[in-house]
């Protein structure tokens, strides 16, 4: 039996990731402590955790025609992922992060998108039968809705699952959008923006409203709350690790529980895989860098990692 393939449309960025004492004010300069440079973006981030969890995983971006698109291609490779829905453009540079962590993990994130801000539709449509054929398409949004409305049309007309994490936080989400979406995730932030909730409960039941099947609100050290309709909300906490980096931790999540839910997992359970999947990615500095196999994410499950 072949693993259902997962398609990831979204982004990928080169990150540059400066530790600090502490993140700096408006206004303040502060002495870098530490300088690390890896492959991130949302997208590229969870389809790499996926991958790494035995998912057979494709994804469709747009990166440049430079250095660190090279490295995209290669990480892509390196990690199993298929990266032939993906573009190179000659006039635009490849997305890049500017990440500052400080000494409690804790982190701030400026995008300069570049190529990802260029993935349009006919990019999308190019990949129909990668899509077609999927058991799930994953999308965030570090790049274009229209290209992400695209790929969940042509999903949703074959019968595919869709999975939307609104990420980052958007002011408001085009009600398409979310109708073409089955299963939202969203941390606390997103989920304020998209609700006007401040509670976990509230959002889920918010959110519900406008998508098909469930709604994830992520909450940190606190774990997950998975909420479906007619059923009570399905609190999950988290691991406890000694935390180094959480940059990633939320993508690491959603690669992994996305991966498990392709296998053919009921939300709950894939949601445990999730769950330690973050914990793991807090461990180590970086986003991708940081993430683990399914052999580490089942020996912390079991207890013994
Ligand atoms: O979620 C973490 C990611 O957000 C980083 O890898 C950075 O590139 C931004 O996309």
């Amino acid at each position: 039996m072949t693993t259902p393939r997962i398609v990831v449309v979204g982004s990928y960025n080169r990150d540059i990731v400066l530790s600090v004492a502490h993140l700096p004010a408006p206004g303040e300069t502060c002495l870098g402590l530490g300088r690390l440079e890896s492959p991130g973006g949302k997208g590229s981030n969870q389809a790499i955790q996926a991958a790494r969890c035995g998912a057979n995983v494709a994804v469709v971006a747009a990166v440049g025609a430079d250095a660190a698109g090279e490295e995209a291609l290669q990480i892509w490779r390196e990690s199993g992922v298929d990266s032939s829905g993906v573009v190179r453009l000659h006039d635009a540079g490849t997305g890049m992060a500017v990440i500052l962590v400080d000494q409690a993990g804790e982190n701030s994130i400026v995008v300069a998108s570049g190529a990802n801000e260029r993935l349009a539709p006919d990019h999308v449509r190019s990949a129909t039968r990668l899509i077609e054929d999927a058991g799930l398409v994953l999308a965030q949004l570090e790049t274009p809705l229209e290209a992400t409305l695209e790929a969940f049309g042509i999903a949703r007309a074959a019968g595919v699952r869709t999975v939307l994490n609104a990420a980052p936080a958007p002011h408001a989400l085009d009600a398409a959008a979310l109708a073409l979406t089955d299963i939202l995730i969203v941390n606390e932030i997103e989920g304020l923006a998209l609700s006007g909730e401040t509670e976990p409960a509230g959002i889920g039941a918010r959110l519900l409203e406008t998508v098909r099947e469930a709604v994830i609100v992520t909450l940190g050290r606190e774990g997950a709350l998975l909420c479906r309709p007619e059923t009570d909300p399905h609190a999950r906490g988290s691991h406890e690790v000694e935390v180094v980096d959480t940059t990633g931790a939320g993508d690491a999540f959603i690669g992994a529980f996305c991966a498990r839910l392709a296998a053919g997992e009921d939300p709950t359970e894939a949601l445990r895989w999730g769950l330690a999947a973050g914990a793991i990615a807090c461990c180590v500095k970086g986003a991708a860098a940081s993430f683990g196999d399914a052999a580490q994410i089942e020996a912390l499950l079991a207890g013994a990692g």
